[in-house]
């Protein structure tokens, strides 16, 4: 048993139990941030999402919810989240609009593991200087909350486990930041606990049962350079599949379903004239604990139809092609 395994069995115990676990975390989280603030970094996200709520019943006026816009969201994600989260739930939610600044930092890099570690690392200045932006409104917050989760520190390396990738949000805070420590309410419990854990906090079930979406978001599906003209047609394209899953009703067969932008462009015709456009992905995975992944097999009229759908509708975009690799040896994501 790894060092992460025993830490997860020390707070979770062998039986998972969604209520138990509850209670014992808005104790812990009081006992941890006493009467300082914490900043959480909402993505919007199930993670984040449940740890938004647990916060909020721990500490609430305490809490401030930040979400940033990487430029790397999906297309209406902004103003989804504040909808529900403002909206609905009435959380202190503050949106930043930071593509130029990510996409700045970003550019003419196109490593896979680079483009993670910049995304990553800004995200964390992005925390830093909201916090002390936020410092005269709501005085020194010392805390920043995150929804990591089990899976993120297993593949990650920490704790005795192989690294596969660095996840963004897995590693701690650089010393030189304000933030005093870590505050990660889910992060010893794998994805359907988190669900579990959600539903019983009452959010609603179509929120719970949201496919997950990585911190880095599109940034993990964009190969190549990350550029705003790549990251529009891929969120088109992207948009277009996820639409036609939903009323299709393909949704539930599938935990995670997402377009790639291939960085790869082919010969076209559109409306009798050439096209040089973009390839587009899709993919489309069932798992339980995103270890393994198999290939979800969508109808074939339907794959062909979105085929064709997309080629014609996503400006930029020409031709598609069907990722139907399992998880080994592919990853979920592309990068
Ligand atoms: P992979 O691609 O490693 O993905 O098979 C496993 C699960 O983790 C998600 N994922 C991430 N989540 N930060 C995150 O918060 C990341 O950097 C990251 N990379 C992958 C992925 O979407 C899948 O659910």
């Amino acid at each position: 048993m790894t060092q992460a395994e025993k830490e997860r069995l020390a707070k979770v115990g062998k039986t998972f139990n969604a209520k138990a676990y509850i209670k014992n975390e808005i104790a812990a989280i009081r006992k941890q941030v006493g009467d300082k603030k914490v900043l959480l970094a909402m993505s919007g996200g199930v993670d984040s999402s449940v740890c938004a709520v647990l916060l909020q019943k721990a500490i609430g006026k305490q809490l401030v919810c930040v979400f940033v816009d990487h430029g790397c969201m999906r297309l209406n994600e902004a103003k989804e989240v504040k909808k529900v989260f403002k909206g609905k739930f009435g959380i202190n939610l503050i949106a930043l609009d930071c593509e130029k600044r990510f996409l700045a930092k970003a550019k003419g890099v196109t490593e896979p593991e680079l483009k993670r570690k910049i995304i990553g690392g800004e995200f964390i200045k992005v925390f830093a200087d909201t916090a002390r932006d936020l410092k005269k409104k709501y005085g020194d917050i010392e805390f920043l909350g995150q929804g990591t989760i089990f899976p993120d520190i297993m593949e990650s390396g920490v704790g005795g486990h192989k690294a596969v990738k660095a996840h963004h949000n897995v590693g701690g805070l650089p010393k030189d930041i304000i933030f005093k420590g870590l505050v990660e309410p889910v992060k010893y419990l794998y994805k359907d606990e988190v669900r579990k854990v959600g539903k019983l906090l009452g959010i609603p079930e179509a929120m719970v049962m949201r496919q997950p979406f990585p911190g880095p978001g599109l940034a993990v599906r964009c190969i190549g350079e990350l550029t705003k003209e790549k990251l529009d047609i891929l969120r088109a394209a992207d948009y277009v599949f996820r639409s036609e899953m939903h009323k299709a009703k393909l949704d539930k067969k599938a935990q995670q379903f997402f377009a790639i932008m291939t960085n790869v462009r082919s010969v076209g015709v559109k409306n009798g004239a050439r096209t040089y456009g973009y390839v587009i992905g899709i993919r489309a995975i069932s798992t339980t604990q995103f270890v393994k992944a198999g290939v979800v097999e969508l109808p074939f009229k339907f794959v062909t139809k979105v085929a064709e759908k997309i080629a014609t509708t996503v400006k930029g975009a020409n031709r598609v092609v069907w990722d139907i690799t399992p998880k080994p040896p592919a990853t979920i994501e592309w990068e």
